[in-house]
């Protein structure tokens, strides 16, 4: 690691016993086109995800399968296993929340609260009891004026989650004392909380006050115990969120993965989880005297087909499905250009296929295939050799070129459909370029000068592969892969023209198509 730049991001860890949807898929695929980035930028990464296998929800839904939970989560925490790799998703770690190294982290974290004082000088966490509304589905508490009354007086959450009444002895966290603190945490890191609107919505749920929040159940006991008194279980949320630290071998704070990653550099979560993430969490790791994490981004929702997506309404989208019809790298790039990361989006097949055929299959599939074809037909099959490049020749490699800066700031920005639009001005100028020097005439007229705008041409289809790796990387690697440029030359330090360009002469394997279009049958289902 020495003087390489560590950047270590994290999914939320999912409900064990959900099943897979597009959400889920999601926050994954965009966690990995970061982490993709990143490690072609030159850092040093760790991507983690996993499953969160406690809690009341886990063991009800145990209960009903007439197994025990262990067996029950070990059996259905394969899908989300499953799922990284039908997405070939770059994880560097899986973890489980009732793997032994979490149980240990989370007893250990919870005696370091246990042991601190608050910013008020009393002691952060103390038994009392909980009497108040639980919604089993969302793992959350509700205070009544939140709540909404059904029919026959059955109470819901804002989630249109059904919600009990509870009562029972609870260990609390002293939330209320942290109210200033979490504030001037607030104003010290203005990054704290991405995009803006949603930074705006914590401060204001901050500033409206904070109770102490319950911390532990005794009516169940699937869950990490607590390290003084065993007939209590931790709150799964306190549980959930301390995955984070426990990947980097918390309680070791000595530790390398502790000492290089800790404080996360990001915490990408859906718009839901954000309480959890921008209140809960730093206040917990204050309190256990850590660091709080750099950035949590929360990401908008996806509606199918203009719906919210439910069970009830029978729309959920398996992944699985959708990347056997449609293919992974035509998923990726929709989810990722279609809506501006961090507001909602509606998902609808017609939509996916229009982008898949119109930007991938017709703008960078034609490009690549154009430039291999003619290279293939009329240079050997080699890269040709250029002579002296014109001023549009420049403007189109420079264009290409700098791409990349461009790229790096919106990614920094996490706005992955800017930096898909910029890569794609470069892909539709080289199309233009290929259109007004139509190398097929020069074919007959000056056989030098085709050889340059092929070079050019190929030169810049190599960036903008290397560019577009992050997003699409399987057909960006077959496109490297017939420009025969080495594994270790796919990396942004070698996109210049200078420390990477195509070396005229080298022999080019036979080209074939990359992103196929989508055939009508797949256009029509949905
Ligand atoms: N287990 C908690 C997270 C604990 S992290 C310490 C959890 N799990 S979840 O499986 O319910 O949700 C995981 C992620 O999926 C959340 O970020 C959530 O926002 C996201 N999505 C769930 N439904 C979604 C959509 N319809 N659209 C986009 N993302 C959504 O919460």
């Amino acid at each position: 690691m020495a003087d390489q730049k560590s950047f270590y991001i994290t999914t939320p860890i999912y409900y064990v016993n959900d099943k897979p949807h597009v959400g889920h898929a999601y926050t994954t695929i965009a966690c990995d086109t970061l982490a993709r980035f990143k490690r072609l930028d030159g850092f040093c990464v760790k991507f983690l995800t996993g499953t969160d296998e406690h809690g009341q929800k886990v063991q009800k839904a145990a209960a009903k399968s007439g197994i025990d939970p262990q067996a029950y989560v070990d059996q259905v925490s394969q899908k989300f296993r499953d799922l990284t790799s039908t997405l070939q998703i770059t994880n560097d770690d899986f973890i489980r929340t009732t793997e032994e190294r979490h149980i240990r982290a989370c007893q250990n974290f919870w005696t370091n609260i246990a042991d601190s004082r608050a910013p008020n000088g009393e002691s952060n966490i103390y038994l009392g009891k909980y009497s108040g509304w639980y919604a089993v589905r969302d793992e959350a508490y509700y205070s009544e004026s939140e709540l909404t009354e059904g029919p026959t007086a059955e109470k819901f959450a804002p989630t249109g989650a059904p919600v009990e009444w509870v009562e029972e002895p609870s260990y609390f966290f002293r939330l209320s004392a942290w109210q200033e603190t979490l504030l001037q945490f607030y104003e010290d890191n203005p990054n704290f909380v991405k995009p803006n609107t949603r930074f705006n919505e914590v401060r204001r749920f901050v500033e409206g006050g904070l109770q102490d929040l319950s911390l532990s159940r005794t009516t169940f006991d699937w869950g990490v115990v607590i390290p003084e008194n065993t007939d209590h279980v931790m709150y799964v949320w306190i549980d959930a969120l301390t995955n984070y630290i426990t990947a980097l071998d918390y309680p070791h704070t000595n530790s390398s993965a502790y000492k290089d990653f800790w404080p996360a550099d990001l915490h990408l979560v859906g718009k839901d989880i954000i309480r959890f993430h921008c209140v809960y969490w730093p206040a917990f790791l204050m309190a256990a005297g850590l660091r709080a994490p750099k950035e949590v981004f929360a990401h908008g929702w996806w509606t199918i087909e203009g719906q919210k997506m439910s069970k009830s309404l029978g729309n959920v989208i398996d992944p699985n499905e959708l990347v056997q019809t449609y293919g992974l790298d035509q998923v990726r790039y929709f989810l990722l250009r279609e809506v501006r990361f961090g507001a909602d989006g509606d998902f609808s097949r017609s939509a996916l296929v229009q982008r898949a055929n119109g930007e991938l299959a017709n703008e960078l599939g034609n490009l690549a295939q154009r430039v291999l074809a003619m290279i293939n037909n009329n240079c050997d099959g080699q890269v040709p050799e250029p002579a002296e490049f014109t001023k549009e020749d420049s403007r189109l490699l420079t264009a290409a070129e700098s791409a990349l800066d461009l790229c790096r700031q919106a990614m920094e920005r996490k706005a992955f459909h800017e930096a898909i639009e910029i890569i794609w001005k470069v892909v539709r100028a080289a199309n233009s370029y290929v259109d007004k020097e139509a190398p097929w005439v020069l074919r007959k007229t000056n056989l030098d000068r085709m050889k340059t705008v092929l070079f050019i041409l190929s030169e810049s289809l190599r960036k903008v592969a290397i560019l577009m790796l992050p997003f699409v990387p399987t057909g960006a690697g077959e496109i490297l892969d017939q420009l025969a440029v080495p594994k270790t030359d796919r990396c942004f330090a070698k996109i210049s023209l200078a420390a990477g360009g195509l070396k005229s002469g080298t022999t080019l394997p036979k080209p074939k198509p990359v992103f196929d279009k989508l055939r009508l049958a797949e256009e029509g289902k949905g």
